[in-house]
C-alpha cells in the first residue's frame, strides 16, 4: 500500500495522525477534505504533500460542474489556491500544484479532455515519486559503510513519500545493497514524527532502530554512536541552504562539532532555484503542540510559546544533497549548479 494513492476517482491516504496504534486509511471525494488533510498532518512530508496537491487537483477537475473549459480551468484556479494555502514551506506543494495546472491550461482540448489530462498526470506524478526515491537511494548508498550507525530527524521515509523515502530510502538502498545499518531516530518534537512514524516503519521492515529524545543527539555524537546523519528537505535553495523539520539544524551542528558527515536527501522536485533565504516562509503552529502531551497540559496555562515548524541549516554544515540526478557535493552552490544543469533543470 502507498501512502497516498488514486483508487477509483478517489484519494485514499494513510491517516499518520493515528500511528503508530493504529493503521488506518481515510477516503476522499473532495479536493477541500484533501486540503483539511494536508493542514492537519493526515499527510505529511514534502513529495507526500506534493502529490496530495496534485490529487487534490484531480479531484477538483472531475467534481467541478463546468461543462466549458474556462468553467473549469477557473474552477481548478480556485481549488489550487485552497490547497496551495495549506501549508508554507515544502515547495513541493507548489510545484505538485502547478505542474497540473500547467498540464490544464496546456491541454488543447475541452472540459472533458482536461479533466483526463490531468487525473492521468496527478498518477503520473505519484508513479515517478517511486521510482525517484529509489533511484536517489541509489545513488546515496555508496557514500554509507558496512554496519553503520546513521542518525535521522523527522520522517523522511515511505510515510513522507509515496513509498520508499528519502533519506529512509538511502537507508532501504544501503541494506538492499547487502551492507549492515543501524538507525538513531530522534523523536522529534513537538509532534513527533521520528517516534510515532520513523520508528514504526523501520521497525515494520525489520531494522535495527533505537529511539533517542532531542535532547540526546549530542551525547549519542559526543560518545561515538553515531557514523553518518541523512535528513529530508522541504526546500533546498540554490546556494545551498536547507529548509527542514525543526531541529535539523540542531543535529547538523552537533553532527560538525563531533566530525560527522551530515547528507540530506531530496529529490530535484525540492529545489527552488529562485527564492533567497529570507523570502521563505518558515510555518508557525499552534501553540498547544508544545504545552501539552495528547490531552494532558505540560505548561503553566497562559504561557507564550514559539513554535516553528522548519529551521534552515546552512550550506556549510552539509556534506552533500543525494537527489534521484546525483549527488551535490561542496562547496555547494556550485554543486547545484552543476547538478541542476546536468539535469536540465530542477523539479
Ligand atoms: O511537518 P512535516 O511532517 O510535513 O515535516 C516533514 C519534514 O520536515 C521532512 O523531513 C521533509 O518533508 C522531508 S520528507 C521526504
Amino acid at each position: 500500500m502507498r501512502t497516498v494513492e488514486w483508487r477509483d476517482g478517489k484519494v485514499v491516504m494513510i491517516d499518520q495522525t493515528r500511528l503508530p496504534n493504529e493503521l488506518a486509511y481515510v477516503e476522499y471525494g473532495d479536493y477541500r477534505q484533501v486540503a483539511d488533510a494536508i493542514r492537519n498532518l493526515v499527510v505529511r512530508g514534502a513529495p507526500a504533500i506534493g502529490v496530495s496537491g496534485a490529487f487534490g487537483l484531480a479531484l477538483a477537475a472531475l467534481r467541478s460542474r463546468a461543462s466549458t473549459r474556462e468553467g473549469l480551468l477557473s474552477d481548478l484556479r480556485e481549488a489550487r489556491r485552497t490547497l496551495y494555502e495549506t501549508r508554507p514551506t515544502a515547495v513541493n506543494l507548489v510545484w505538485g500544484l502547478d505542474r497540473i495546472i500547467g498540464v490544464a491550461d496546456g491541454c488543447g482540448g475541452g472540459a472533458d479532455e482536461i479533466r483526463r489530462s490531468v487525473v492521468e498526470e496527478a498518477r503520473r506524478m505519484a508513479d515517478a515519486d517511486v521510482e525517484i526515491n529509489r533511484a536517489l537511494g541509489r545513488n546515496g548508498a555508496g557514500l554509507f559503510g558496512d554496519n553503520d550507525t546513521v542518525m535521522t530527524h523527522c520522517n523522511a521515509g515511505a510515510l513522507a513519500t509515496v513509498a520508499y523515502g528519502t533519506a529512509l530510502g538511502v537507508i532501504r538502498a544501503v541494506r538492499d545493497a547487502g551492507k549492515g545499518v543501524r538507525v538513531i531516530a530522534t523523536e522529534t518534537r513537538p509532534v513527533q514524527q521520528g517516534s510515532r512514524l520513523t520508528a514504526f516503519e523501520l521497525k515494520h521492515d525489520g531494522f535495527d532502530v533505537n529511539l533517542i529524545p532531542d535532547t540526546a543527539v549530542g551525547y549519542s555524537m559526543a560518545n561515538g554512536l553515531v557514523d553518518r546523519v541523512v535528513v529530508g528537505a522541504d526546500r533546498v535553495l540554490r546556494t545551498g541552504h536547507v529548509f527542514n523539520k525543526i531541529g535539523t539544524y540542531q543535529v547538523a551542528t552537533m553532527a560538525r562539532q563531533h566530525g560527522v558527515p551530515f547528507y540530506v536527501a531530496a529529490p530535484l522536485s525540492t529545489f527552488d532555484m529562485d527564492s533567497a533565504p529570507g523570502d521563505v516562509t518558515i510555518e508557525m503552529r499552534s501553540g498547544a503542540e508544545v504545552t501539552g502531551t495528547g490531552d494532558r497540559r505540560t505548561a503553566p496555562d497562559g504561557i507564550g510559546v514559539i513554535n516553528p515548524a522548519f529551521d534552515m541549516t546552512p550550506p556549510e554544515l552539509i556534506s552533500g544533497i543525494i537527489t534521484e540526478g546525483g549527488v551535490a557535493t561542496p562547496p555547494l552552490e556550485d554543486g547545484i549548479k552543476k547538478l541542476i544543469e546536468a539535469n536540465g533543470g530542477a523539479g
